[in-house]
């Protein structure tokens, strides 16, 4: 059911036969604070525009701390950037202007699959957060694009996932170039560029509220590039600083995609990360590549553990001969994804293949990547095998000691 706070009768009645049958009506803010007490399976709630925003704003902060899998969709007549900031901050998940019925209508399906997906994979995700554990981060990362990052994170991500048993989320830090939206068929409502209006109100509830539920995949969740690479503006390695540690506290197992480039926001995603999948192809730029970036994780004294290299398209017939790379390298190569055209089909259809054709030999190499590499069942920190445990003096740190 949807409850729809509003005090005009009219308005109120306009939203509910725009969001069909299963909706209660609730004029006052005190009798919708005693639905929920009594409702605990309400996943929405709609606040109409002729309730004044302090009060709409109360309630989201209030249930964002006592019931995070219920979402509140807050309805203005119009809606400007300041507006939409306090919103986030205060943890409301969906802005919505009055006239725009199928919008409304859109925002509360989104709210309702995101409460589906909280209640299916964490017992007690109605209850007030106290999960001080954090979870594991994985960064795949390539100094040369094309190599295959997209499609290893996708995939990664939803291996990680393990058909809903452990909360993922997938972060997209190709912030002119990426494509995660589009490999995923997503439809995002908010991207990581909305994270910078929330200044200094970021936290858990903010965060949480720009992410994009996947809706055929359980327990995976992402937060999505800008949509046109002029709006990056702002995204600083701060701000991705301060999501990743909040990612980090609410999910069992975050990974990042990155731009093909050592920026500044890649390299606060490294100095977090547990572990970096580099990844590389059987061509020279490639291998040029990733030996130069391992040189620079050697200077900067990144710990040996927390790396392992994934050769994709490796059985590729371009003349180079895995063991003269390893040999070159002088580094063990961990997984060998294959070359196959399936790759590229699913991307084309927003189906990542370890979705689609769990048995294909892309996906079970991606799959034992995982299994190896990074889950590990639980996501306490004792549970963490000593390898993958982050050591907190951090990679910048660590370069400025050596500088
Ligand atoms: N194992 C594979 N077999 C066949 N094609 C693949 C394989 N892996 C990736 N590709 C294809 O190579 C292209 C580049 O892959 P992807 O987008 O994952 O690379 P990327 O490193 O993320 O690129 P960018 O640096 O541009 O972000 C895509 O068209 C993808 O379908
Ligand atoms: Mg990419």
């Amino acid at each position: 059911m949807t409850a729809i706070l509003d005090y005009d009768p009219s308005a109120a009645e306009t939203l509910r036969s725009a969001l069909g049958a299963e909706t209660v009506v609730i004029p006052t803010v005190d009798a919708l604070r005693r639905h929920l007490d009594t409702h605990l399976g309400e996943d929405a709630v709609v606040v109409g525009g002729s309730v004044d925003l302090e009060s709409a704003l109360d309630l989201a902060s209030a249930m964002r701390l006592t019931r995070s899998s219920l979402g509140v969709v807050l309805v203005r007549r119009r809606v400007d950037t300041s507006v939409l900031a306090d919103a986030l901050r205060a943890g409301v998940r969906e802005v919505v202007e009055e006239r725009d019925l199928p919008g409304i209508n859109a925002a509360v399906a989104r709210v309702k699959a995101l409460a589906q997906s909280m209640r299916e994979t964490v017992p007690g995700a109605s209850l007030p957060e106290d999960d001080l554990d954090h979870g594991i981060l994985v960064t795949v990362f390539s100094a040369k694009g094309g190599c295959g990052k997209t499609t290893l994170s996708t995939n990664l991500a939803v291996a990680l996932t393990e058909g809903g048993r452990n909360r993922v989320c997938l972060v997209d830090l190709d912030l002119s170039f990426g494509d995660v939206a589009i490999a995923l068929q997503l439809f995002p409502a908010h991207t990581i560029a909305d994270a910078v209006a929330l200044g200094d109100g970021i936290d858990s509830g903010s965060v949480q509220a720009l992410l994009t539920p996947h809706s055929n995949m359980p327990g995976l969740f992402t937060l999505v590039a800008p949509l046109d690479p002029g709006s990056n503006r702002g995204i600083t390695a701060d701000l991705v600083r301060q999501i990743l540690n909040i990612l980090r506290q609410e999910f069992d197992y975050v990974v990042v995609d990155t731009p093909p480039a050592f920026d500044e926001q890649v390299l606060e995603a490294l100095d977090q990360s547990d572990l970096i999948a580099l990844i590389a192809t059987l061509d020279i730029p490639a291998l040029k590549n990733l030996k130069l970036t391992l040189e620079t994780l050697e200077e900067i004294n990144f710990p040996r553990e927390k790396w392992a290299v994934v050769l994709n398209r490796s059985d590729s017939k371009v003349g180079l001969a895995l063991n003269e790379v390893e040999k070159t390298l002088r580094v063990p190569i961990s997984i060998q994804i294959p070359s196959s055209r399936d790759v590229p089909a699913a991307i084309n259809r927003g189906v990542p293949i370890i979705y689609d054709n769990p048995k294909h030999p892309v996906s079970v190499a991606i799959r034992q990547f995982a299994e190896k590499f990074v889950l590990t069942g639980h996501h306490t920190d004792s549970s963490i095998p000593p390898e993958l445990r982050s050591d907190r003096r951090g990679l910048l740190r660590r370069k400025a000691k050596t500088s």
